[in-house]
C-alpha cells in the first residue's frame, strides 16, 4: 500500500494525498460529523491525473470511492479504511460557455450554484436546482441523476447532460463530449454513467445543456382542505401556466407545523394558518414581468373561484419568496427526532392519498404515536417521507448539532428495517419506486428487488462486470 501511495503522490503531489489520520479530521458527510474513513484521500486536479490515479489503483487492485459534495442521502459515498477516496474538490473549473449553442463545459467538481450563477451571468439558465445547491457538485448530480425542484419543467439531471468525459476503472479516458442536442450515432454511452453512483466510471467533465433564462418569478403558498383539490390545482396550473410552471411542491400538515414551529431560526414563518390538511408552493418563471404576473394571479384566482384553493399568499418580494421556500427546504428539522427514518419514493399521484393512509396505519400499529411527515415534488410523483416512530423523543437526537443523522442503535436499526418494509412493500403493487431521485447506494440495496426485476438486476451486474471486472469502483454500492 505504501508503494501505491508514493506513486499517487508522484501523480498529484504530496499535498494532495491525505493519509488516514488527516482524512479522519474530515466529516464523513454533510449531515454526519463522524470522522471520514479511508486509507487515503487523493485530490487530482485534472482528467489526466484521475486517469493516472485509476491506472495505478487498478494495477494494485485498490478499491476507489469517488467523492463530490457529500450531500447524497443513501450512503453512496461511504468509504472504509481499506479504500482510497478520490475527491474532485480541486476540479472546479468552468471551461467554456457557448451562448449561441446554449452549452457549458465544466469539470465535475464544480458546485451546482457556481454553474447556476455562471449560466445566469450569460443570460442563460441551468435547469437543475436542489436544496443542496451550495455544496453538491455537478459530478455528484450526474452520478446520482439528481432531481430536485424544477424537474417538472426541465427533467432530471439526465436531461441536462449532452456530453460526458469519464475515466474507467482501468484508467481509460472515455471522452463523449458531445455538445449537440441531436446525435443518434449508436449507443448513447453517457447514459450508462448518469445515475450509476460511481460504480462504472468517474465522471471528470460534462457538457451541460442550458436554457433561456427566466428572470421573472412568481411564487405562492397555497392551502387545501382535501387532496383532490391539490391535484385539481396541479392540472389547472399545468394547463394555464403551461411550461412556465416551474415548481409544484406539496407539504402535508404535519411537516408544515413542524417546519414553521422551528424556533432555532427566525427565517421560518407560517404565512398561512396551520389548520389546513395540505399546502403547496407553486412557482412560475418567465421573461415578461407584467404578463407573467397577470397570468399567474389570474390562474390562482380561477382556482380559488372553483373552490380548489382554500387560502393563499403570493410572495410580494424576494424576501417573502425565500420565507415561503424555507418552509419546504428546512428539511433537517426532522432529524431532531431520535430516530428519524427518511424516504424518497415515487408513486402515481392518484395513489398517494391511499398509500399514505396505508403506511400510516401499518406504522402506527407498531409505534402508536408515530408521526409520518410527508412533503415533496408532487408534480414529479415524488414524495419524501420522514417517519418519527417515537415523536416524544423530539429534540433528543444525540448527534453533536441535533440536526445530523445520529447513528442508529441496534434496536433502532431493527425498527428501521421494519419501517422500510412497511414503506416499500405497498409500492410494488401500485407501480411505485423505492427511490425517486436519491439513488440506491448502500441504504436501499437490499430493497432494490421491490423496484427492479431479477432480469434487470442481472443485466446491471453484467454491465458492472464488463466495465469494472475487478470491482474497484465504489464496491458494494447499488448491487
Ligand atoms: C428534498 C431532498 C431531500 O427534496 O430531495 O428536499
Ligand atoms: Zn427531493
Amino acid at each position: 500500500m505504501s508503494e501505491l501511495l508514493n506513486e499517487l503522490r508522484s501523480i498529484v503531489g504530496d499535498a494532495n494525498v491525505l493519509d488516514q489520520q488527516t482524512v479522519a479530521l474530515r466529516a464523513s458527510h454533510f449531515w454526519d460529523s463522524s470522522p471520514m474513513q479511508a486509507h487515503a484521500l487523493v485530490r487530482p486536479s485534472n482528467t489526466d491525473e484521475v486517469s493516472a490515479v485509476l491506472t495505478a489503483c487498478h494495477a494494485a487492485g485498490q478499491p476507489v470511492v469517488t467523492h463530490g459534495g457529500l450531500t447524497g442521502l443513501v450512503d453512496g459515498e461511504k468509504s472504509h479504511n481499506n479504500e482510497i477516496v478520490l475527491s474532485l474538490e480541486r476540479m472546479r473549473s468552468i471551461e467554456s460557455v457557448d451562448v449561441a449553442g446554449r452549452t457549458m463545459t465544466v469539470q465535475a467538481g464544480c458546485i451546482l450554484e457556481q454553474v447556476q450563477q455562471t449560466a445566469s451571468d450569460h443570460g442563460l439558465l441551468y435547469g437543475l436546482d436542489l436544496g443542496a445547491r451550495g455544496s453538491c457538485t455537478i459530478g455528484g448530480n450526474i452520478s446520482t441523476n439528481a432531481g430536485g425542484l424544477s424537474v417538472l419543467r426541465y427533467g432530471m439531471t439526465r436531461e441536462q447532460i449532452l456530453g460526458l468525459e469519464v475515466v474507467l476503472a482501468d484508467g481509460t479516458v472515455l471522452s463523449s463530449m458531445n455538445a449537440l442536442l441531436k446525435n443518434n450515432t449508436g449507443y448513447d454511452l453517457k447514459q450508462l454513467f448518469i445515475g450509476s453512483e460511481g460504480t462504472l466510471g468517474i465522471v471528470t467533465k460534462a457538457v451541460l445543456r442550458l436554457r433561456p433564462d427566466t428572470p421573472t418569478c412568481n411564487t405562492a403558498l397555497l392551502a387545501f382542505d382535501k387532496f383532490e383539490q391539490v391535484t385539481a390545482v396541479l392540472s389547472h396550473l399545468s394547463a394555464t401556466l403551461n411550461s412556465q410552471l416551474n415548481a409544484f411542491e406539496i407539504i402535508w400538515n404535519d411537516f408544515y407545523c413542524l417546519s414553521t414551529s422551528d424556533t432555532t431560526t427566525d427565517s421560518v414563518r407560517a404565512p398561512l394558518s396551520s389548520n389546513y390538511s395540505a399546502y403547496a408552493i407553486v412557482e412560475s418563471r418567465g421573461a415578461n414581468a407584467v404578463a407573467d404576473q397577470k397570468v399567474f394571479t389570474e390562474a390562482l384566482e380561477q382556482a380559488m373561484e372553483q373552490g380548489n384553493i382554500v387560502d393563499a399568499v403570493i410572495a410580494q418580494s424576494e424576501k417573502e419568496r425565500a420565507q415561503i421556500w424555507t418552509i419546504r427546504e428546512n428539511v433537517d428539522v426532522v432529524l431532531r427526532h431520535d430516530p428519524a427514518f427518511i424516504y424518497d419514493i415515487s408513486l402515481p399521484i392518484a395513489s398517494m392519498e391511499t398509500y399514505l393512509e396505508t403506511i400510516k396505519q401499518s406504522i402506527t400499529s407498531v409505534w402508536p404515536t408515530a408521526i409520518v411527515y410527508a412533503y415533496g415534488h408532487l408534480a414529479d410523483s415524488n414524495l419524501h417521507i420522514s417517519v418519527a416512530p417515537i415523536p416524544e423523543n423530539y429534540g433528543k437526537n444525540p448527534s453533536s448539532t441535533g440536526t445530523e443523522t445520529a447513528p442508529l442503535t441496534e434496536e433502532q436499526t431493527q425498527w428501521y428495517r421494519q419501517c422500510n418494509t412497511m414503506v416499500f412493500e405497498p409500492l410494488s403493487d401500485i407501480g411505485g419506486s423505492i427511490s425517486a431521485e436519491h439513488g440506491i447506494g448502500l441504504m436501499k440495496k437490499s430493497y432494490l428487488h421491490y423496484s427492479r426485476s431479477e432480469d434487470e438486476i442481472a443485466t446491471m451486474r453484467l454491465i458492472k462486470r464488463s466495465l469494472d471486472p475487478t470491482n474497484l469502483l465504489n464496491p458494494g454500492k447499488i448491487i
